[in-house]
């Protein structure tokens, strides 16, 4: 059987690795993940629908979507949950676009919006990132009458990176008015920044705007696959009429409800990231690395092009230690390593293995 056009054009996504070759012990700081771990009331309510693991679960998602309204103060009627906000990153092409279509998003943004793009056999149209930022001005330039969707990543991963809510304002007041502008706000809960803003507002007062979240970063519930996003209406009955008919697990809503309910880990998690993203860049720096400027949970750090102290070379040295970070060549930048903000002994044996690697 051969797949529609795209699908083959496809380069499968590849996750953080987990697996160190060395002996001691690893620290997985490659694919953004909480270094600590879920809230212990997330882990109680997710073992509580154990017995029950034989009913199919609530397939709309409503106390979940109550939780999420209540946290943000969101109408729940406009929230949409998804296995994963990887699942609504899938569907929203093939709902909105097809052969013939474009799809615009930046150079070095998350890799799945070129998977779900070509996926929907629809065409990739990438834009350069000047300062490795995305660059309002130039995705509006390449915007034509076949322009779909516009994928927008804020806080962008993997380069740490942010836009203003006035420079996303100008950008959806230049895109045609039936172009979907997403902006993928998996950093969100990290950013403590006075002109940052996840994009709540622009999808209340804007027509064919949505935001997309994620339970798997401060949330700590990578493995559960949850995620959701705030959307206009017609998209949310579009959305409902295509996603699976259970596409959340019982225990994946049943923890997502009680992680929103325990503030304090909520907190600890955003200071624990606070305090060592300072402390792991401020390191790095003085080891005469560059380090971008990053809001959320990880950094992006440059290596030198040539001789031999290359980001391949750390990769590789790195990796002996124990110490898993991600290469990031796939995101067009193989001068850098993406470094995850993990627990105490992670950030210091990652400081310690580049310390030795530099040297
Ligand atoms: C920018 C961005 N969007 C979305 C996701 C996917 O999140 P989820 O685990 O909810 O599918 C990630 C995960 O790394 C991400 O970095």
């Amino acid at each position: 059987m051969k797949p529609v056009p795209g699908i083959l054009d496809i380069s499968p996504y590849v996750g953080g690795r987990s697996q160190a070759a060395g002996a001691g012990p690893t620290y997985k700081l490659s694919s953004n993940e909480s270094p600590l771990g879920p809230s212990a009331r997330a882990i109680a309510a997710f073992q509580q629908t154990a017995t029950s693991m034989h009913l199919y679960p609530e397939s709309s998602c409503a106390s979940l979507r109550k939780a999420i309204g209540d946290t943000w103060g969101l109408n729940p009627e406009r929230i949409i949950c998804g296995n994963g906000s990887d699942e609504i990153l899938h569907l929203l092409p093939q709902i909105y676009a097809g052969h013939g279509d474009e799809i615009i998003f930046s150079e070095h943004g998350f890799l799945v919006y070129k998977i779900v793009t070509l996926a929907a056999s629809a065409t990739p149209v990438v834009v350069p990132e000047p300062d490795l930022r995305t660059d309002i001005d130039g995705i509006l330039k390449r915007v034509t009458d076949r322009t779909k969707i516009v994928f927008i990543t804020n806080p962008n991963n993997p380069t740490g990176s942010y836009n203003t809510p006035t420079e996303l304002r100008r950008l959806r007041a230049g895109l045609p008015k039936d172009c979907l502008l997403v902006i993928d706000a998996a950093y969100a809960d990290y950013v403590d920044r006075n002109d940052y803003e996840s994009g709540i507002e622009l999808v209340a007062t804007t027509d064919n705007t949505i935001m997309t979240r994620t339970f798997s970063k401060i949330f700590g519930l990578g493995g559960l696959r949850v995620g959701w996003a705030y959307a206009p209406a017609d998209v949310v009955d579009a959305y409902n009429r295509v996603r699976g008919p259970f596409n959340v697990s019982s225990a994946a809503q049943a923890a997502a409800v009680a992680a929103l309910q325990d503030q304090v880990h909520t907190a600890e998690s955003k200071a624990h990231n606070t305090r060592w993203i300072a402390w792991l860049s401020e390191q790095v720096t003085a080891l005469g690395l560059k380090v971008y400027p990053s809001v959320a949970n990880f950094l992006l750090v440059e290596f030198p092009p040539t001789g031999k102290n290359t980001a391949a070379a750390a990769d590789q040295f790195l990796m002996k230690k124990g110490v898993i970070v991600r290469a990031v060549t796939a995101y067009g930048l193989p001068n850098c390593l993406r470094i995850s903000v993990g627990s105490e002994a992670g950030n210091r044996a990652a400081v310690a293995a580049l310390k030795e690697f530099m040297s």
